[in-house]
């Protein structure tokens, strides 16, 4: 059965401001729950059967919040970090009221593909190395990529403190004194992709995520830029972690 709970921290916890801030708005009669206006800030209701409305416009209620972000360079993946600035300080206020948190790390250098989310099941499931899910990173590195390296990605990779890494798919797009590729790994090591193109003398020097299981990096966002899954991309992540 759902849970009947307080209209004041159902307002609050969807972003419409501080409890004292959603009191005062309650008091005004800008409230409604079921077509009556309601004036006290502890009246009870059930957030997924009654209709609340504010000034006349419905509000959907909702429990989670499913961001994707073009990450951009210089920002850690972290809710605080005491020294740089976060991914959340780019997140409206409106979204921060979920507690969102970033499904998973990227370097401080690395662009692209970040979920951030407050549904701790479904990033447990996306981060779990018994899941595999896999991840696609478009590579630039330093030097030529010889073709051999695809079947020796394929075997995995022996990294720097002996773990041997599941097999990763190698596809190389061009050659030369820098070489671009897309490598698409198993796995979420520290550094991963750094280190595994590191155990074949390579340097990365441009790393950008472009897809988290079926889930492809909307290109259209520029670095810095954000916004909420759609359902059916939501559902795409659920299905996932149960497919693997
Ligand atoms: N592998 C890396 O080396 N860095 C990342 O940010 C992600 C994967």
């Amino acid at each position: 059965m759902d849970k009947m709970e307080r209209l004041d921290k159902i307002l609050s916890n969807l972003g419409y401001g501080s409890r004292k801030d959603i009191k005062k708005i309650i008091k005004e009669g800008r409230v409604q729950v079921n077509k009556e206006t309601i004036r006290d800030n502890s009246f009870k209701i059930n957030p997924y059967k009654d209709k609340i409305e504010l000034d006349g416009e419905e509000i959907q209620y909702r429990k989670y919040i499913y961001i994707m972000m073009n990450k951009p360079k210089g920002l850690v993946s972290s809710t605080y970090d005491p020294a740089n600035r976060t991914v959340l300080d780019l997140i409206d206020s409106k979204y921060l009221a979920f507690s969102p948190f970033p499904v998973g790390r990227l370097d401080k250098d690395t662009e692209g593909l970040l979920i951030l989310s407050n549904d701790g099941k479904l990033a447990h499931e996306l981060l779990s190395p018994k899941k595999g899910i896999e991840k696609t990173y478009y590579v630039e590195v330093e030097g030529f990529i010889d073709q051999k390296y695809k079947s020796k990605f394929c075997q995995g990779i022996v990294l720097d403190d002996g773990y041997k890494t599941l097999p990763a798919k190698l596809e190389i797009l061009e050659q030369g004194f820098f070489s671009k590729a897309q490598l698409t790994i198993m796995e979420g090591k520290f550094h991963q992709v750094k280190r595994m193109f590191q155990a074949i003398g390579m340097e990365v020097v441009y790393l950008k995520r472009i897809s988290m299981g079926g889930l492809k990096l909307d290109e259209s966002l520029g670095p810095g830029e954000y916004r909420e899954l759609t359902e059916e991309e939501i559902q795409l992540l659920k299905e996932e972690k149960s497919n693997i």
